[in-house]
């Protein structure tokens, strides 16, 4: 090898050799003990979501945006890290959690048994439960009267499950859309006639559409309270250091704030770390 090529290698090995000692040294540790650190040191998180679900994340202006948006953005910066959001959608969300090239999912993502078995949770952030939205002229009152009629919800959802306990896994009746903005579309097209969606979902909606004369039905009795949380690859170190960021901005008032700002009234942080214990 001729000398001249020798230095050349060197030199984009040692070059190669800081920009790698570049970003170790910007890892996680040191930006959790410094958060006032300058943008450019922090790690960069992947995230993944499905933003036709306002208030928590809808498209606006082609950015993500919402209730989700902001507390992610709250946490993640007292946790010390910068996060990118990716409108992935539903299942790309979680196969993307799977494969680990996504780091989280915030996508108002209902904590249950069976996801837990594949994905880390944070603790919870917000309480939900399943609601029904539908038109006037249908008649729906309690859960049982979704039997027999025409149900569409989002793939993959509680929403979905909802519906299945009541009507039955598998009925020919439940039509299941790949976003909850097509679930809704459905639902305006009266290609069905009534959606299980998540409570604040529903209620943003029919606020948002006052003119389509739409009706909402809880059922305390069949749903019941679930709630959300941030997702991670199984195993993931990011949730106790989310976990621990979470909790300081329930307890410095920046949830409080989020929380007035997209629902216009007080949070009830204490049941939701009540909820935390369970
Ligand atoms: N909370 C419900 C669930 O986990 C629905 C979430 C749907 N989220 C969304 N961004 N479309 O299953």
């Amino acid at each position: 090898m001729k000398t001249s090529m020798k230095k050349t290698l060197l030199t984009i090995f040692a070059v190669s050799a800081l920009s790698l000692s570049a970003c170790g040294g910007g890892g996680t540790e040191d930006n959790a003990a410094n958060n006032e650190g300058t943008d450019t040191e922090k790690k960069v998180l992947n995230v993944g979501t499905e933003a036709t679900f306002p208030p928590f994340e809808f498209m606006d202006k082609g950015e993500v945006t919402g209730f989700d948006v902001d507390l992610l953005n709250a946490v993640a910066e007292e946790a010390g890290y910068e996060v990118k959001i990716d409108n992935t959608g539903w299942d790309a969300m979680f196969a993307g959690l799977q494969s680990e090239q996504l780091d989280l999912g915030m996508a108002g993502i209902t904590i249950t048994d069976e996801r837990i078995e594949s994905y880390d949770f944070s603790d919870p952030y917000f309480e939900s439960k399943t609601m029904v939205v539908f038109k006037e002229g249908v008649t729906i009152e309690k859960a049982d009267d979704l039997k027999g009629k025409k149900l569409g919800v989002q793939n993959g959802t509680t929403g979905q499950f909802a519906a299945e306990a009541v009507v039955g896994q598998n009925s020919p009746d439940i039509s299941k859309y790949e976003t909850a903005a097509l679930m809704f579309q459905a639902l305006q097209s009266d290609n069905v006639e009534a959606v299980v969606t998540d409570i604040a979902v529903a209620l943003e909606y029919q606020k948002n559409n006052p003119d389509s004369g739409l009706k909402t039905m809880s059922d305390d009795e069949e749903f019941q309270s679930e709630y959300y949380g941030i997702a991670f690859p199984k195993g993931s170190e990011l949730t106790e250091e989310f976990d621990a960021a979470l909790d300081t901005v329930l307890d410095n008032g920046t949830y409080a704030e989020i929380y007035q700002k997209w629902f216009g009234e007080e949070p009830n942080v204490d049941a939701l770390k009540e909820a935390a214990e369970q």
